[in-house]
Parts: C-alpha cells; sequence; structure tokens
C-alpha cells in the first residue's frame, strides 16, 4: 500500500524517534535535515536498489550515522534515505543502462563541502572562523578526514583515535612521527588540544592560555591561607611559570607534540 509519508524517521542510539515534519527541513540537535539536490524527473528507488550494482558500498554504509535518517521525498512515497540523502535521488541512474552513460543522471558530490552544509550548518559556521582547515577555500575537503561511506566515517586504520591521528599523518608527518619522548596526550587524539575544524585561536588550538595543558597537569592546591592558590605541577609549584605565558610558547616546553631530546620536550 502506498502511503505518502510525512514523517521524518531518527533512529536514535535507543529507539525510534518520529519527528512530524511541517517543512521540508527539520532540526536533529545541531544538524539539519534538508533534502538533497535532485536530476530533474528523477524519482526516489531506495537504499537496497543500489546495492545491485554498489554492494560492498551499500553493506559498509548500513551501519553509518547517515544510514539511519530518512527524509520524505517530494514526489512519491520512498523517502531520501541512505545514499540518496547525499546521491539524491536515482531512478535515471539505473534507468540509464551502459556503464559509459550513467554519468550526469546522478550527483556527485565530490570534494565540494555544501553537500555536507546543507545538513552540517554548525560545521559551516566552524569553517568560518578565523584558523581553520582551508576547505572553503577549496585546498581540502571534508572526505579527506571522513569517508562518507564508512560505517564510523573515520579515515585511517586501527581503532578510533589512532584511526583519527593517521587521518592527520597523511598530511602532517611532522607533528605524528614517532619520538623518544611522546606527549601522552596524542593518545587521546589531536583534538584534545585541536579543534579541527575551526577555532578561534592561532593553530586551531582548543584554548590559546595555559588552561589548554591544565586541564591535564594541574593540581590546583588551596594553601591555609585562602586566598593564595598554588599550581603544582609533577609534584613541585610551577606557579611562578605559569605566568610567564604559555606553556609551549614561553620558551618552556616547545616540543609540544613529543621530543628526541628530552622528556620535558623542552626542544
Ligand atoms: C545497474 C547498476 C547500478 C545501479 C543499480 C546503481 N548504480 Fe551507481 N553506478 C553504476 C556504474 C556502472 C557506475 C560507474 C562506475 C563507478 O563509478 O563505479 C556508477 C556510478 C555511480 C556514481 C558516481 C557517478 C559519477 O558521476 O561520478 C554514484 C554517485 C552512484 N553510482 C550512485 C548510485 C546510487 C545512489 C544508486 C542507488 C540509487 C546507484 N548508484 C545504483 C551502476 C549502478
Ligand atoms: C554523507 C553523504 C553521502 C552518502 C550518504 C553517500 N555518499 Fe556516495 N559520495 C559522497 C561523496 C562526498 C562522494 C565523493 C567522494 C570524493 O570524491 O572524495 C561520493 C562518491 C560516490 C561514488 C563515486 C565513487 C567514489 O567512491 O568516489 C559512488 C559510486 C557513491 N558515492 C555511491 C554511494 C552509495 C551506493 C551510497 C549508499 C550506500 C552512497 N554513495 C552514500 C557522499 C555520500
Ligand atoms: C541529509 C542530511 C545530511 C547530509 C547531506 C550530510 N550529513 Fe552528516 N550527518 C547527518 C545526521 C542527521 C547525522 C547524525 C547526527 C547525530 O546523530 O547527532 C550526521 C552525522 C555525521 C557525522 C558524525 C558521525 C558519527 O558517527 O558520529 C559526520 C562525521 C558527518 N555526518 C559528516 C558528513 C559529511 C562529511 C557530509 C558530506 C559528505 C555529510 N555528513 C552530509 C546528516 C547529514
Ligand atoms: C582536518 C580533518 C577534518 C576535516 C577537513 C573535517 N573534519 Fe569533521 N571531524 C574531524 C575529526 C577529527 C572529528 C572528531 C572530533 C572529535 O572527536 O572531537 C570530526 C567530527 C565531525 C563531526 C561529528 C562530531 C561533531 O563535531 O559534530 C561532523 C558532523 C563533522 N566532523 C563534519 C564535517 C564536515 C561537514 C566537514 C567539511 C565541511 C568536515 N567535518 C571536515 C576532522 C575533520
Ligand atoms: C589533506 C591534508 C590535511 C589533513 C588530512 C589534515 N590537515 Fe591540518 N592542515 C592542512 C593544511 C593545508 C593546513 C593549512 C596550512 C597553512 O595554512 O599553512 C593545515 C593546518 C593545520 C593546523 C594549523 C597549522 C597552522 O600553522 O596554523 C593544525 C593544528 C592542523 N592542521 C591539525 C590537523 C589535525 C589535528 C588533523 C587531523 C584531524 C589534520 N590537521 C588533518 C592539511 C591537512
Ligand atoms: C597537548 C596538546 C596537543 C596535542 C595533543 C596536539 N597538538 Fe598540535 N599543537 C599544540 C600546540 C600547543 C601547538 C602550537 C605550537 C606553537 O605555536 O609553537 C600545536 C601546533 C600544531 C601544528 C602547527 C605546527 C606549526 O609548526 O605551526 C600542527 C600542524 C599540529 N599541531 C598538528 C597536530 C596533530 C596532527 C596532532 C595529533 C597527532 C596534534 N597536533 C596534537 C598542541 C597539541
Ligand atoms: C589530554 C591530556 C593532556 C594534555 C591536554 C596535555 N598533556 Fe602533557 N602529558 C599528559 C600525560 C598523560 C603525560 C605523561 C604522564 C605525565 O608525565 O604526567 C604528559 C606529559 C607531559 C610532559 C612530560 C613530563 C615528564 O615528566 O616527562 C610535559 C612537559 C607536558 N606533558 C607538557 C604539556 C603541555 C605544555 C601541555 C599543553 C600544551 C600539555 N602537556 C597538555 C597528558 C596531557
Amino acid at each position: 500500500m502506498k502511503t505518502r509519508r510525512k514523517t521524518l524517521a531518527v533512529f536514535a542510539g535507543v529507539g525510534l524517534l518520529v519527528v512530524t515534519v511541517v517543512m521540508s527541513c527539520s532540526e536533529l540537535d545541531k544538524v539539519i535535515i534538508a533534502p538533497p539536490d535532485t536530476i530533474p524527473g528523477a524519482k526516489y528507488v531506495g537504499m537496497d536498489q543500489c546495492a545491485l550494482c554498489h554492494e560492498k558500498l551499500v553493506k559498509r554504509f548500513k551501519t553509518s550515522a547517515h544510514a539511519r535518517f530518512a527524509i520524505p521525498g517530494p514526489n512519491d512515497c520512498v523517502p531520501a534515505q541512505g545514499c540518496e540523502s547525499c546521491h539524491g535521488p536515482g531512478s535515471l541512474h539505473i534507468e540509464h543502462g551502459a556503464p559509459d552513460k550513467f554519468g550526469g543522471h546522478i550527483i556527485n558530490p565530490s570534494k565540494k563541502p555544501e553537500a555536507c552544509f546543507r545538513c552540517h550548518v554548525d560545521k559551516q559556521a566552524e569553517f568560518n572562523l578565523p584558523y581553520h582547515h582551508p576547505v572553503r577555500e577549496g585546498k581540502m575537503s571534508c572526505t579527506d578526514c571522513h569517508d562518507p561511506h564508512g560505517d564510523d566515517m573515520k579515515k585511517g586504520k586501527g581503532v578510533l583515535i589512532a584511526r583519527t591521528n593517521d587521518a592527520c599523518a597523511q598530511c602532517h608527518r611532522e607533528q605524528t612521527r614517532p619520538r623518544v619522548f611522546q606527549h601522552e596526550a596524542l593518545k587521546d587524539g589531536c583534538t584534545v588540544c585541536h579543534n579541527v575544524h575551526g577555532s578561534i585561536n592561532q593553530k586551531m588550538l582548543v584554548e590559546n592560555d595555559n588552561n589548554l595543558c591544565l586541564k591535564c597537569h594541574a593540581e590546583v592546591v588551596n594553601t591555609a591561607h585562602a586566598r593564595i592558590r598554588t599550581v603544582a605541577i609533577a609534584g613541585g609549584s610551577h606557579s611562578g611559570r605559569v605566568n610567564a605565558g604559555p606553556c609551549w610558547s614561553a620558551g618552556c616546553h616547545t616540543a609540544m607534540h613529543g621530543s628526541n631530546i628530552q622528556h620535558y620536550f623542552r626542544y
């Protein structure tokens, strides 16, 4: 039976959340669910159809966050979901038979971030911050770090955090190469210190002052004289030093990603 769907179904972690769609878009936390561009005349056919020829992609994609929502299709009962939420309706692509005729009948978002900004409006805002990866400038793309078809969308090999750092290593060899004295903070991922989409701070740092380091290293000791607070690091007082400026640029710990020379990461 054909029913026109007016609901947007989002599988949240625990169950099925049904949101009534008033207009063509709906909002999920920070993500707007916007319908994709369409090729005139094309209709939604559903992911099972894509699986006929793109079997591997579909299999991998099924556990992705992007496989979990549906947008009501404007022209038929099949909602825009799965592959078609980014590629638009696929009927013409499938109808046009021979491989050499596939071109032009399906949207390939390619390296353009607009395809992602449509829904991830908050990300567009982050890439507009003063220090950002040059995605808007066309020098790199979301897909350098995210695999749009992957189950967790992280690029690289191994477990999650290693994979994230791996994705960075393609371009930032200097910060990711092994060293005699590693900064263990890297085990928590580059993103403990860097907002990689964009930041108001230089070098895309999460914080531009010593709080960047103190969140892991500080022991703030309140002495008996309540107004005097000392900062103790590695067992000794650091109070005088932390007033000298940021730990990494005041001449003390300039080798923030690790050092081959010295375990305090001085050089
Ligand atoms: C009858 C087989 C077949 C079906 C079904 C099919 N495709 Fe394709 N598709 C192909 C072939 C062949 C190509 C060209 C070779 C390639 O890039 O893998 C292609 C290419 C593509 C491309 C790249 C186009 C470009 O211009 O770069 C996209 C995107 C795509 N398909 C998406 C889909 C989606 C989404 C579905 C389901 C709605 C789908 N395909 C269903 C066979 C198919
Ligand atoms: C989150 C958005 C998104 C979804 C969902 C999505 N794709 Fe893609 N797809 C892309 C982007 C972006 C590219 C271009 C990748 C690039 O050029 O780096 C792409 C490229 C492709 C290509 C061209 C070959 C390639 O791998 O670059 C095919 C084929 C394809 N997609 C098929 C599919 C199929 C089948 C599904 C569903 C299982 C799907 N896509 C779901 C965003 C998406
Ligand atoms: C049709 C809307 C839509 C489009 C287009 C879209 N996304 Fe998403 N994306 C979502 C939704 C919804 C979620 C899940 C958000 C949530 O669970 O809070 C999501 C989640 C994600 C996540 C987090 C995955 C996770 O496992 O937590 C990443 C990374 C992501 N998208 C990247 C992209 C990239 C890159 C593109 C462009 C190639 C893109 N998205 C295009 C709607 C979209
Ligand atoms: C330089 C690599 C890089 C680029 C480029 C990049 N991302 Fe990300 N993205 C990440 C990393 C790393 C995370 C995980 C952040 C974390 O764990 O704190 C992430 C997380 C996300 C998430 C899920 C968590 C969140 O912050 O909401 C979404 C959605 C997302 N990215 C979308 C995008 C989109 C859209 C683009 C392109 C416009 C993009 N990203 C470009 C590296 C990148
Ligand atoms: C595809 C290549 C590429 C990938 C992958 C990549 N970056 Fe970048 N990164 C760049 C480019 C290009 C710049 C801008 C350099 C410039 O403006 O001189 C940059 C700049 C930076 C900067 C600021 C440097 C400065 O001098 O201001 C930081 C920090 C950074 N990236 C961290 C990361 C992290 C963390 C990851 C992994 C999540 C990552 N990058 C993944 C290409 C990449
Ligand atoms: C403990 C915090 C921390 C972690 C974790 C961290 N960084 Fe950094 N990173 C910094 C600081 C601080 C700077 C600024 C150094 C400066 O200004 O001299 C920086 C600067 C950079 C720069 C710019 C280098 C330059 O010479 O201007 C890049 C690129 C970078 N980091 C990449 C990464 C990558 C990739 C990872 C993960 C493998 C990572 N960072 C993990 C703190 C960190
Ligand atoms: C995510 C948590 C985390 C952050 C953020 C972090 N560190 Fe670390 N750092 C560690 C861990 C874990 C160790 C190894 C254990 C230890 O020595 O405390 C370490 C070790 C060090 C050491 C070597 C100490 C020794 O005795 O060998 C120095 C120096 C250091 N960090 C400086 C910094 C500076 C400067 C910053 C800010 C830019 C910073 N750390 C940010 C977790 C962090």
